[in-house]
């Protein structure tokens, strides 16, 4: 049985495959409306999530599948002081499948380990969101065809922001991609990223505090939200929130064909009047989540269609 806590733990073939799946998912939607009639999803959602909770829902229907679970912390056994282990081994009898977002770096990985079922990883703390860097790199592999030779731009809260570590980790694996690490001192990427990932493998990186020094050469810009949940205080957030405001005047100095990406949700980091740019394909970007996602559930069900 497998699990996904990182996107690590796929390897580059496995990824391949898993994004090819999800490209003949989107042309051959009817294909594939049964497959997963008589299992079910649970959805075990610790913390606020949109996009993620119902494109894992819209997944799972979409195959023919069943969902169930809970959408916040208070309204399960954990406001009783329930463990997730034993949540999990709960869980297990009523589901195929679950996709849990938690607060607690980590917590995935303990439900893993106590569960029957596949767990994916919908999020743990600031650590790593790999349901997002599917739906990233597939949106990458469809708009742009490859990722090899890309410049990448990731910006804003690149400290506490864990679809940035995640993202890194992934695209780190393929030749010829370069990042530049745009953000504030304070919300620098965290050193095991630096370290562990950029600087042992010899990757291409710079990191500068300008988006406007850094736009012009990047291929990809893929901006993030400051995420106030995560910060010890709220003085902090406010002096750090407003750092990027990604406008059309910043756009006039970006490449034609560069491409803007968000995992949402949005605050004030992209200005509303960037939507319309035909290089804003963030929205585009929540559609490919939920290929992406169908795919990973016939992955990990070992469902072959
Ligand atoms: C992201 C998350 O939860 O980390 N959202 C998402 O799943 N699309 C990004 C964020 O909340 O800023």
């Amino acid at each position: 049985m497998r699990h996904l806590m990182s996107p690590m733990d796929f390897s580059v073939e496995e990824l391949d495959r898993l994004l090819d799946l999800a490209q003949d998912i989107e042309q051959n939607r009817s294909r594939y409306a049964h497959v997963c009639d008589d299992k079910r999803l649970a959805t075990l959602f610790y913390e606020p999530s949109t996009r993620t909770r119902l494109s894992f829902e819209a997944a799972m229907m979409n195959l023919g599948g069943k969902v169930l679970g809970f959408s916040t912390a208070d309204s399960s056994s954990a406001a009783k002081g329930e463990s997730v282990a034993d949540t999990i081994r709960v869980v297990s009898c009523y589901a195929d499948i679950c996709a849990m977002r938690h607060p607690k770096e980590g917590a995935a990985l303990v439900a893993s380990m106590a569960s029957s079922i596949p767990v994916i990883n919908a999020g743990d703390g600031g650590h790593q969101h790999p349901t997002q860097t599917l739906t990233d790199l597939l949106t990458i592999r469809s708009l742009r065809g490859e990722f090899k030779g890309l410049t990448i731009g990731l910006c804003g809260d690149l400290k506490f922001g864990r679809t940035v570590h995640s993202l890194i980790e992934a695209l780190a694996r393929y030749e010829g991609v370069r990042f530049v690490l745009i953000s504030p001192e304070e919300l620098r990427i965290p050193s095991y990223i630096r370290e562990d990932v950029l600087d042992k493998k010899h990757i291409d990186y710079t990191e500068v505090e300008r988006l406007e020094d850094a736009i012009p050469a990047l291929d990809i810009l893929y901006m993030t939200r400051v995420q106030r949940e995560r910060f010890f205080n709220e003085e902090d957030y406010v002096r750090m929130k407003d750092f990027y405001i990604l406008d059309e005047t910043k756009m006039l100095l970006a490449k034609k064909e560069m491409l803007v990406l968000h995992p949402l949700p949005r605050v004030n980091e992209i200005s509303v009047e960037v939507d319309k740019d035909p290089r804003a394909a963030y929205f585009r970007q929540a559609q490919y989540g939920v290929y992406v996602r169908m795919a990973l559930i016939l992955t990990l069900l070992e469902i072959n269609v």
